[in-house]
């Protein structure tokens, strides 16, 4: 429709509201280690390290870590003391990811652990029963309800939960449309409108990813 617009608005406000914050060098170092760019925008990147400080977040989790961009926003929103635990799935990615995040200087806030999410989330439990303060969720979308149980299993009340990908081009309302991601998604909001410690509301949003959303919600 008017993606090219949507782009061009995006760039505005980059350049507006981000200007050199923007960790631009992981996207060329993903780029080069042919990772699909499946990362966050900027001004997506950006919202979720403001996220981070209006939460007031020392802990957080993420889901999907892909070459590290979102890691690098919210993880460099942290206080000093701060701790993000980022799970992915590719050994390849996570390398990448690494080296992305130790070129940021991040290291030391940051732990990748590699392997199936639903498969480290109950050893990252087992580790650090402590709760987290804010969840990134944004992996395979099939497993969205998996994420989300463990998300509220590892959150205490005030916890955020963001998930990504929410919209999909519109996506997630054709009926017709039964792709394992299209579901998981409606599983999603299926769980999410249901659950009784749950409050919730999506967003969509346009941009230099297309059209697309996140939902956004709190756990009492
Ligand atoms: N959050 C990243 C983008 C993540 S893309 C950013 O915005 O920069 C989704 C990532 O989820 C991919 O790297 C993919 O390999 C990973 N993934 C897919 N299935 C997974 C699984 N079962 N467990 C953990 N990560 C998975
Ligand atoms: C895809 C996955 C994402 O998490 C995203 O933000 C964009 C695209 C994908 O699988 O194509
Ligand atoms: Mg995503």
């Amino acid at each position: 429709m008017d993606a090219e617009i949507w782009s061009q608005v995006d760039a505005y406000i980059a350049d507006k509201l981000i200007g050199a914050d923007d960790p631009a060098a992981a996207l060329a170092a993903n780029a080069a280690a042919g990772l699909r760019p499946m990362d966050v925008s900027p001004a997506q990147g950006k919202f979720l390290s403001l996220l981070v400080r209006m939460t007031g977040a020392r802990r957080v989790l993420e889901v999907g870590t892909l070459g590290g961009y979102s890691t690098i926003w919210m993880a460099r929103a942290l206080p000093k003391d701060g701790e993000l635990v980022t799970l992915e799935y590719e050994p390849h990615h996570a390398e990448v990811a690494a080296r992305n995040i130790a070129a940021a200087g991040l290291s030391d806030r940051v732990t990748i652990h590699i392997g199936a999410a639903a498969e480290t989330l109950p050893v990252i439990v087992a580790a650090s029963p402590e709760p987290f303060d804010l969840v990134f969720i944004d992996a395979d979308k099939p497993s969205n309800t998996i994420y989300l149980d463990w998300a509220i299993k590892l959150s205490r009340p005030g916890t955020v939960i963001v998930l990504d990908n929410v919209v999909r081009d519109g996506r997630v309302i054709d009926e017709a449309n039964t792709d394992p991601s299209v579901l998981g998604t409606r599983a999603a909001f299926d769980m999410i409108s249901t659950h009784p410690r749950l409050s919730a509301s999506a967003l969509q949003t346009v941009g230099a990813k297309g059209w697309d959303g996140f939902a956004i919600m709190i756990v009492d």
